[in-house]
């Protein structure tokens, strides 16, 4: 049955290489919504990683919707990726006093939380598959985060996949061990790697007890939930992870993460039509960053900064560099010095991010791709102390300036042409609700340059620490 639906869908999506503080934006939103508006993944694992500052204290959420902090439904769609075990874990440390607004009734989160049968269940076999083939590509590697997610979509596509409906079928764990022994078979006829008993065991526990866990969730199928939540003119916000550069066939292949980033992977990662996506808020960094290899033309350092971050861990840099210095003259140096200002550290991973000016041409691209009708920028503060910061407005490509965005990327030399911007003086958070002149501008520029309108501008970890321009 066709319903005839009353609201769309709102994309939050981030417009560059992932980590654009997507999360603390849905929470934000999610702070507004009611108990029959709805927040879904569509897309992604626990690869992800969104860091939600609350009350003075810090969340990182890999699975789990980062609106859970609202009153709002909460639903794991059917494009994603989930390994039960980290769902487990995630589940167990969300205390129930997280859900403020509930106190009185003491309703635990997951109570307001569905699952899709659909979404495809991470096996402890992927993980080492993933861990395994990014060793043996030695120098091609793609920087994956280890988590299993590239084996997890490449068996949906082999159609050996077990997905999250088959836990309650009584041959589920026949058809565990048949894909487990097809696992182990490939790691050592493909890669000479021969998996003991021993390394799987840990991962096998935690997995059987998050099959226990989820069969006691609740279920409801993606489409559904969504076409009814739309029906009723309720808010429906889908939270994208990683960023529109991380697309699989859109991003910088082969650098990319396995699933679709961008808005219209909500189509497919909720079975749902066109018609019910609205358009995509995007969400960009005042500067950029990237975990893992490939090419990123405005990062400050160059390769060098790619080969540190790639090598070297925070405890080591820290020690190297104990206080580096935003205005050097040595650009390395001031990636570092970046990095430290924004805590640039993979939430998953705990890798150093690589640094960077912020890109136009990349953004426009990304924009171009999500219909991103709003925009939000977050960290705006992290430019505290820079005596000015530079965009990159287009590529000098065989000496022709471009703003288009290369087939490859990492088969062209590229020289950003850069504009630069004056930084205010002191710390963002001085100003209260307004912009200092010097943010105002960089803002502006943004806004017309990209074409679209800033809602609200970050300036602190916070939820609260933003200054909102267009806010609705
Ligand atoms: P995978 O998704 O683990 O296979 O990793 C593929 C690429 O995407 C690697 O470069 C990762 O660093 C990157 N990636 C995956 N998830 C995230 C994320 O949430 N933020 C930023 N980068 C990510």
């Amino acid at each position: 049955m066709n319903k005839k639906i009353k609201s769309k869908i709102t994309p939050i999506i981030g417009l560059q290489w992932g980590d654009e503080g997507k999360g603390k934006g849905v929470a934000r939103i999610a702070s507004s919504l009611n108990k029959k508006d709805l927040i879904v993944r569509f897309q992604g694992g626990n690869n992800a990683g969104h860091t939600i500052w609350h009350d003075g204290q810090c969340y990182i959420f890999h699975l789990i919707p980062s609106g859970v902090f609202g009153q709002a439904q909460i639903h794991l769609g059917a494009g994603m990726v989930i390994n039960p075990g980290a769902l487990l874990e995630e589940s167990n440390k969300i205390p129930p006093a997280i859900d403020l607004r509930a106190r009185p009734k003491k309703t635990f989160f997951l109570k307001r939380m569905s699952v899709s049968s659909h979404a495809v269940l991470t096996l402890p076999t992927h993980l080492l598959l993933d861990t395994v083939s990014e060793y043996n590509k030695g120098k091609k590697k793609i920087g994956s985060t280890g988590k299993g997610i590239s084996p997890s979509y490449t068996d949906l596509t082999l159609r050996r996949a077990l997905r999250v409906g088959d836990i309650f079928y009584k041959d589920f764990k026949k058809k565990y061990e048949a894909l487990k022994r097809e696992h182990q078979e490939t790691l050592w006829k493909v890669f000479g790697y021969k998996v003991s008993g021993k390394e799987l065991k840990t991962n096998e526990k935690n997995f059987w007890r998050g099959i226990k866990f989820m069969r006691k969730l609740n279920f409801r199928e993606s489409a559904e939930i969504v076409a009814e939540a739309l029906a009723e003119g309720h808010k429906v916000i889908a939270e994208g992870a990683q960023g529109a550069l991380l697309d699989v066939r859109f991003g910088n292949y082969p650098f990319v993460t396995s699933s679709h980033t961008i808005a219209s992977g909500v189509g497919t990662g909720l079975g749902i039509p066109p018609e019910y996506i609205g358009g995509a808020i995007g969400v960009l960094k005042a500067y950029t960053t990237k975990v893992g290899e490939g090419p990123f033309p405005t990062e400050l350092g160059g390769k060098k900064s790619r080969i540190w971050c790639r090598d070297k861990r925070v405890a080591e840099e820290k020690e190297k560099f104990p206080n580096p210095n935003l205005n050097s003259q040595d650009e390395f140096e001031q990636g570092v010095a970046l990095r430290q200002a924004g805590s640039e550290i993979g939430a998953t991973t705990g890798r150093l991010r690589r640094t960077g000016w912020l890109d136009i041409p990349l953004l426009k691209y990304a924009i171009r791709m999500n219909r991103a009708t709003e925009l939000v920028l977050t960290k705006l503060d992290v430019l505290n102390g820079f005596r000015k910061i530079k965009v990159c407005v287009a590529y000098k490509i065989n000496k022709k300036k471009t703003e288009k965005i290369p087939f490859d990327l990492s088969r062209v030399k590229i020289k950003p042409v850069y504009r630069s911007f004056p930084v205010w003086p002191g710390k963002l958070q001085n100003y209260g609700k307004k912009l200092p002149k010097e943010a105002l501008t960089y803002v502006k520029f943004l806004e017309k340059t990209l074409g679209a309108p800033i809602l609200y501008v970050g300036t602190g970890p916070e939820e609260h620490h933003v200054v909102e321009r267009y806010w609705r």
